[in-house]
C-alpha cells in the first residue's frame, strides 16, 4: 500500500531562516571503517540530500571534508568528543551550522534535529544546542502477528508480516527513518502474544527476512528485538517441558541465542510475556519469573543482549463474586519480592498504572518498590482505551504527568522520569509504547494520532520537553508553517485527552468499555466477566475499596504517596473512584456530588468534541483537502462516540439513582 511521509515531508511549507544552510554540506569524518557506523552515517547524509532536494528542488552540494566549512552546513563524526551514545551538538554562526557528535546514532539525530529546526525557524545565528537522549532505551513494541493483523492496530495491516511471513520493502525503510527521526532506537516487531508461526522467528522462521529488516533498522541506529513464547523449545518439539531450570530448556536458549547473534549480531534481545492471559511461563513449573527471565538473558549474555520482561501478570480468571481478589494489586504482588534477583541485563517492562492503559490510572506501585532491579516504563500509544485512532486522544500530557509522578522510591523523591532514565544498570532502562503505526497510508489512520508517534520519542529522547512544544512542532512539521494551523491543532490535541476522559467512565474507574474490541460503551460489559475489572455501581454508590477498608492495594504506594490516596481529603478527585468506594451524593472538591460530576462531564465531554470540530472546521483552506476531510470525518465520528457515551453513562446512573439533572438537560 502507498505511504506518506508524515511528518517527514520536507515538501511542506517551511519557516524563513536558515535554510539555505542546507545546500551545501561538508561531511568531517564520515570515512570510518565501522560498517555498523558507515551505514547510519550515510543514512545521514541521504537525509540532508532529501531534505535539501526537497525543499529547494536542488540536490545539495556534498563534499567530504576533513574541516567544518564556514557556509553551508558541517556535519562532524568525531569519537574522541565527549559524548553519549545518541548525543549531538548543534552551533550556528552567521551563514555555518556545525553538528557534532560521537557517535553515528548522534550524528543521525543531530541532523534530523537540524532538518526540523531549519523548518520550524528555530534556528537562529550563534546558537548553540546540545542534547542527549535521556533514556538508553527508546522503544516501539508492535503488536503485529505473521498473518497481517495487528492486535490492537487501528491503522491497517501490518506492514512488517504478510500472508505468514516477514517482508520488506520500500516502507520498511521509511519507518526505520519515521521513527528514527525522534531518537527510536529500539523494535519489537511481532505481537507480545506470540503463537503459532511467530514461536518460530527465534530459531530460523523466516531467518533472512529476519536479516533484511534487521539490516535496514540497524541503517537508522535501530535495534532488532522478538518477542518470544516461553514454551519455545517444548512448542517446536526439541524438549518436552519449558522448565526454566531444566538444562536442555536451558541449552536450547543458548544454542538458539548464538545462532540468533551469529546471523544478527546487532540483535537488541528478547521481548517476553509470560504467565499472562493464558502465555505459558515459569509459574507452570513452580519457577519464579526470576528463574524465566535469567535463564534467557544467560543465553543472550555472551553477546551483549537484552532480556525484557513483561510485568503485566495477573488473574484473567477472577471470579467476579470474590471481592477479596484486586487486580490492581496483581503486578505488585508478583513481582515486588523478586527484587535483587534478576541479572543485570534483565528489565523488566511494567505499564504505566496498575490495570491496563486506561485513560486515567495512577502510577503503577511497583516503580516505587523496586530498588535493585532495571525497569523500563510501557506506555500505549495504540489507544486500545482511549478512542482507537478514531477519535483524537493525545495521550503525550497524560505520560507527562507520569513522568512526573513521585514515588519516594529509596531516599529521595523516585521521579518516575529519573527511574527510567537514569537509574538502569549499564544503561538498562528506558520507555517503551506499544506501537500505533499499520499499512494506512498515513501510517496512524487518524492523521492526529501520529502526534502520538511523535511526541512518545521525543519524550524518551527528553522528558523535558512539554507537551504544548511538542504538539506546535509535530504540527508545523506535519501541516506546514502556518501559525494559525500549528495554534488551532494544538489546541484540539491539548483538549482532547481531557475530553475523551470527560464523555468515558468517570474519576479514574476505568473500563465500561465495550468487552473485546474496546471501543464505545458498555457499562456492565465487564462487570461479571473473569477480568478483575469491576466497578460494582449499585443504588447507593460506585467504586472498588482500595484503602484500609478494602484490598488495600493503597499499601502498595511508599508514604507520603500511600496517606495522600488513603485519605479522602488529600486523595485527588480525578483517580478518587479508582481507590475509593463512594456514595453518588459525595461531595469532591470540585464541589459537586458524584452524580453532578457524572452528569456535567458527560455533557462537557460532548460538547468539547463539538468545539474542536469547530476548530478543525475554521482550518479548511489551509490543510490539503484530502487530510482535511479524512481528519473532519473522524472528528465527526468520534461526537457520535462521544454521545452514546455520554447517554448511556448519564442513563444508567440516573436510572440507578432517581436523581434529576439540575440543569434538566436531556437524560433518557
Ligand atoms: C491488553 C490487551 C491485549 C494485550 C495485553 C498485553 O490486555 O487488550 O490485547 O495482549 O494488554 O499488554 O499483553
Amino acid at each position: 500500500m502507498s505511504y506518506e511521509f508524515a511528518w517527514l515531508n520536507y515538501k511542506n511549507k517551511i519557516a524563513d531562516g536558515f535554510g539555505d544552510c542546507l545546500k551545501k554540506v561538508a561531511l568531517v569524518g564520515f570515512d570510518t571503517s565501522d560498517r555498523t557506523d558507515a551505514s547510519i552515517l550515510a543514512s545521514a547524509a541521504d537525509e540532508i540530500k532529501r531534505a535539501s532536494s526537497d525543499i529547494f528542488g536542488k540536490e545539495a552540494l556534498i563534499t567530504a571534508s576533513t574541516n567544518s566549512g564556514t557556509d553551508g552546513i558541517s556535519i562532524v563524526f568525531d569519537k574522541t568528543l565527549n559524548m553519549t551514545d545518541g548525543a549531538y551538538c548543534i552551533n550556528t554562526r552567521k551563514n555555518s551550522v556545525t553538528i557534532k557528535a560521537a557517535s553515528s546514532r548522534g550524528v543521525l539525530y543531530g541532523v534530523f534535529r537540524t532538518i526540523t529546526l531549519v523548518r520550524t525557524g528555530k534556528l537562529g545565528e550563534n546558537v548553540e544546542i546540545k542534547e542527549s537522549p535521556a533514556s538508553s532505551i527508546r522503544m516501539l513494541n508492535h503488536w503485529d502477528n505473521p498473518d497481517g493483523s495487528i492486535e490492537r492496530g487501528y491503522s491497517g495491516r501490518s506492514f512488517f508480516f504478510k500472508n505468514n511471513h516477514l517482508y520488506t520493502d520500500d516502507r520498511t525503510r521509511e519507518y526505520a527513518r519515521l521513527v528514527a527521526s525522534v531518537g527510536i532506537n529500539s523494535v519489537a516487531i511481532n505481537n507480545v502474544n506470540v503463537n503459532d508461526i511467530a514461536t518460530g522467528l527465534v530459531s530460523g522462521y523466516d531467518r533472512n527476512e529476519l536479516i533484511d529488516i534487521a539490516k535496514i533498522f540497524g541503517d537508522y541506529g535501530i535495534k532488532l528485538y522478538i518477542s518470544l513464547n516461553f514454551a519455545s523449545p517444548m512448542s517446536l518439539g526439541a524438549t518436552d517441558t519449558a522448565d526454566p531450570l531444566d538444562g536442555d530448556v536451558a541449552a536450547w536458549w543458548k544454542k538458539t541465542a548464538d545462532d540468533l547473534y551469529k546471523d544478527i549480531p546487532q540483535l537488541g534481545g528478547f521481548l517476553v510475556k509470560a504467565d499472562s492471559e493464558g502465555r505459558p511461563g515459569p509459574f507452570s513449573y513452580g519457577r519464579t519469573h526470576a528463574d524465566g527471565a535469567n535463564m534467557l538473558a544467560r543465553a543472550l549474555a555472551p553477546h551483549g543482549g537484552l532480556l525484557i520482561w513483561r510485568c503485566f501478570v495477573y488473574n484473567c480468571q477472577q471470579d467476579w463474586r470474590d471481592q477479596s481478589v484486586d487486580r490492581a494489586r496483581a503486578c505488585y504482588d508478583n513481582f515486588i519480592g523478586l527484587d535483587g534477583e534478576f541479572d543485570d541485563n534483565v528489565i523488566l517492562q511494567i505499564k504505566n498504572g496498575p490495570m491496563d492503559f486506561q485513560v486515567r490510572e495512577p502510577v503503577s506501585p511497583l516503580f516505587g518498590g523496586l530498588c535493585k532491579t532495571n525497569m523500563m516504563i510501557e506506555f500505549q500509544i495504540a489507544q486500545e482505551y482511549t478512542g482507537q485512532q478514531k477519535d483524537v486522544c493525545y495521550l503525550i500530557p497524560m505520560f507527562k504527568q507520569i513522568l512526573e509522578f513521585k514515588t519516594y522510591n529509596g531516599s529521595g523523591d523516585g521521579i518516575i522520569r529519573d527511574i527510567v532514565t537514569k537509574n538502569g544498570k549499564n544503561g538498562c532502562c528506558g520507555m517503551v509504547a506499544v506501537s500505533n503505526t499499520g499499512d494506512d497510508p498515513n501510517w496512524t489512520g487518524h492523521d492526529l494520532a501520529a502526534a502520538n508517534l511523535y511526541g512518545f520519542g521525543r519524550l524518551a529522547f527528553d522528558p523535558d520537553v512539554t507537551a504544548e512544544e511538542i504538539a506546535d512542532e509535530w504540527s508545523r512539521i506535519t501541516f506546514g508553517v502556518d501559525d494559525l494551523v500549528s495554534g488551532s491543532v494544538k489546541q484540539i490535541l491539548m483538549m482532547s485527552w481531557p475530553a475523551y476522559e470527560k464523555y468515558t467512565s468517570p474519576l479514574g474507574i476505568g473500563w465500561m468499555i465495550s468487552p473485546g474490541h474496546h471501543y464505545g460503551p458498555d457499562v456492565e460489559g465487564y462487570e461479571f466477566s473473569p477480568w478483575g475489572t469491576y466497578h460494582r455501581s449499585d443504588r447507593n454508590g460506585l467504586g472498588v475499596e482500595r484503602g484500609k477498608t478494602g484490598t488495600r492495594m493503597i499499601d502498595q504506594y511508599n508514604e507520603p504517596v500511600r496517606s495522600f490516596y488513603e485519605n479522602l481529603e488529600t486523595c485527588p478527585d480525578e483517580l478518587v473512584l479508582f481507590f475509593h468506594r463512594l456514595n453518588y451524593d459525595y461531595v469532591l472538591k470540585s464541589g459537586k456530588t458524584v452524580i453532578e460530576h457524572i452528569y456535567d462531564s458527560h455533557f462537557e465531554g460532548a460538547e468539547d468534541v463539538e468545539k474542536m470540530i469547530g476548530i478543525w472546521s475554521s482550518l479548511q483552506d489551509r490543510i490539503d483537502a484530502d487530510r482535511f476531510e479524512r481528519t473532519k470525518k473522524r472528528l465527526e465520528g468520534q461526537l457520535k462516540n462521544a454521545c452514546e457515551w455520554r447517554d448511556r453513562i448519564n442513563t444508567y446512573y440516573f436510572r440507578h439513582t432517581g436523581v434529576p439533572d439540575k440543569l434538566g438537560r436531556k437524560i433518557y
